[in-house]
Formats: C-alpha cells, structure tokens, sequence
C-alpha cells in the first residue's frame, strides 16, 4: 500500500495497524521527552517508538497525556531491556513499563537484543522464557503486538522452534549505507513489518555527496530523502529529532517518489554510517557481561 499521510497504517500479521512513520526517542533525555513527543503528536505524528533502556518512557507518557490526543490514538511501542531477560523478570518488567509509561497497555513490545550463543551457552532458552513471558502478556492484552528487535535469521528460527505467538516486528539499523538488506528480506517472508531505527544513520549520513545531490534532485533534504528510501522498501521508518522543524520536516515525505533506478542506488551503497552494534557486540552488552 502507498502511504500518503502520517496516518496511513502497515498492518501486522494479527490485524493490529501501524500509524507508517514513528517519532524516535534514542537518546531523547527524559526531561525533554515530555515536550518532543507533545511537538511531535501535534504534527501529526501517531506513533511514538521508546524503551526502557532509552530511561525516558515516563516523559514520552507524559508527552501523551499532555498532547490531548486520545491514548487510543497513538501507537505506542516500548522495548523490553536485556537485564531483564527469563519468564518472571520479563512478567515484572512489563509492569514497570506500563507504570513508567502510565497506560494500561502497550502498542508493540519487542525484545531489545536477542541473547546470544557467544555470552549464553543457554542463549535459545533464555530468548524462549523472555518471549514466554511476552507471549503471556499479549494473551491477557496489555499488549496489542509483540516482536523482536536486531534478531538475525538464526535466532529468529530458534524463537519459531518455542513459540505459540510469531513475532509481528523486527526492528533493525536500516539507512542507505546499511540495510541489511538479507534481514529485511528475512524477515518480511517471515510475516513480519520491519522496522528501521537510526533511519538517518544517527544522522552520520546526511552530508554524503551522493546522498545529497540525489536528494536535491527531488528538491528534499538528505533526511528526507532516507525517510523516503525505507517506505519505498515497506519498511517503517522512526526518525529520532528532538528539533521542531526537523521533526515536522521529517514528515514532509508524501510529495514525491524516489525512482526505481535511484532506490536501487540508495541499497547498494558502500557501508555509511553503521552503528557497529550487532547482537554479538552490542555495547550495553558488554556493560551486563563485564567485557
Ligand atoms: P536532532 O535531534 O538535533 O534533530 P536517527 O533517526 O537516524 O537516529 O537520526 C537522528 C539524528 O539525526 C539526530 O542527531 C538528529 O538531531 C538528526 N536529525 C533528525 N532529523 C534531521 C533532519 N531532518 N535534518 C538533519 N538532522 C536531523
């Protein structure tokens, strides 16, 4: 479906829809979450992607409550952290999610980082009891959707081997520059909406020469023209900024239409801006792993 507004919606594998662009909130501080995300709802943003590592979810709630749009509204995502990972502590860390964001439901919770076989010789049963205690959560509806997010093929098939529920999600770095495009790819033939975050590279590849001189062409910005680059793909784009005209510039994205011929020189660029983090060397891991 060609998405035409900010409200324009993917649909996930149970029914539930996605308002198309999500307003990011990496490295937003909470004392100034309030304030971006209220900016960001009047704009017309509908969907809002946090998580509990990010230690802002209570000023995104608060950003909700004080925008004046209904709760029901807004599309809520959140992330479920990697200390937290076993049945009992995902059940209780849910909770805390919920009184941190103070709703009584969750749009889409996802699993931040998959355990690994390289720190956790029981990596495929930890990831099992982590999404058991999701699996458990979106039965009795405190949450509407459930996924993963940086899983890689391996272990999203080990997940299929446990599961009842199916991730509906995987959100992963996604830009011209880093694509991942066999992940994508992946994922998308597994059912699954993926989700780019960093969709800017953190901002690392707006000044690239090519990127700019095909953004001018469009007569768009580089931020733009990126934003545009994953809709194109079907996959959903969450633009961090915590800037006011870039928050509403980023979603000045429905006038025009990358071509063929350009979308294919946008996914085969040399790697630009990629993050480093994999699951094998996530940073915050190394911080729970002493490394
Ligand atoms: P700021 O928050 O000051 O606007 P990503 O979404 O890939 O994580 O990228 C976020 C980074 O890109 C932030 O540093 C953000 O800075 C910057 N940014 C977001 N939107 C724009 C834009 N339209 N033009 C330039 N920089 C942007």
């Amino acid at each position: 479906m060609e998405m035409k507004n900010l409200t324009d919606c993917f649909e996930l594998s149970n029914g539930v829809k996605v308002p198309c662009i999500g307003y990011g909130t990496w490295q937003t501080p909470d004392a100034e979450a309030k304030e971006c995300v209220k900016t960001a709802l009047g704009l017309g943003y509908r969907h809002v992607d946090t998580a509990w590592a990010y230690e802002n979810e209570a000023g995104v709630g608060e950003g909700i409550r004080a925008s004046g749009v209904k709760r029901e509204d807004v599309f809520l995502t959140t992330k479920h952290w990697i200390t937290e990972r076993g049945f009992e502590k995902t059940v209780r860390t849910i909770e805390d999610s919920l009184k941190n964001l103070g709703t009584d439901y969750i749009d889409l919770y996802l699993v931040h980082w998959p355990a690994v076989a390289k720190r956790d010789a029981a990596w495929e049963e930890t990831n099992a009891e982590t999404w058991r205690g999701f699996e458990k959560a979106y039965k009795e509806g405190k949450l509407r959707a459930i996924g993963v997010s940086n899983f890689e093929e391996k272990h999203i098939e080990s997940l299929k081997k446990y599961a009842t529920v199916m991730p509906m999600v995987n959100q992963i770095e996604f830009h011209p520059g880093y694509t991942q495009m066999e992940n994508v790819k992946y994922s998308q033939s597994e059912g699954m909406l993926v989700e780019a975050w960093s969709p800017l590279g953190s901002g690392a590849v707006l000044k690239d020469e090519t990127l700019c001189s095909i953004a001018a062409k469009y007569g768009k910005s580089t931020a733009q023209l990126c934003i545009r680059f994953a809709l194109q793909f079907g996959v959903l784009p969450l633009p961090k900024s915590v800037n006011p005209s870039r928050i509403a510039q980023n979603a000045e994205v429905f006038d025009f239409e990358i071509t063929a011929e350009d979308m294919a020189k946008l996914a085969s660029m040399p790697c630009l801006g990629f993050s480093g983090y994999l699951p094998e060397n996530a940073p915050a891991d190394a911080l729970v792993y002493g490394e």
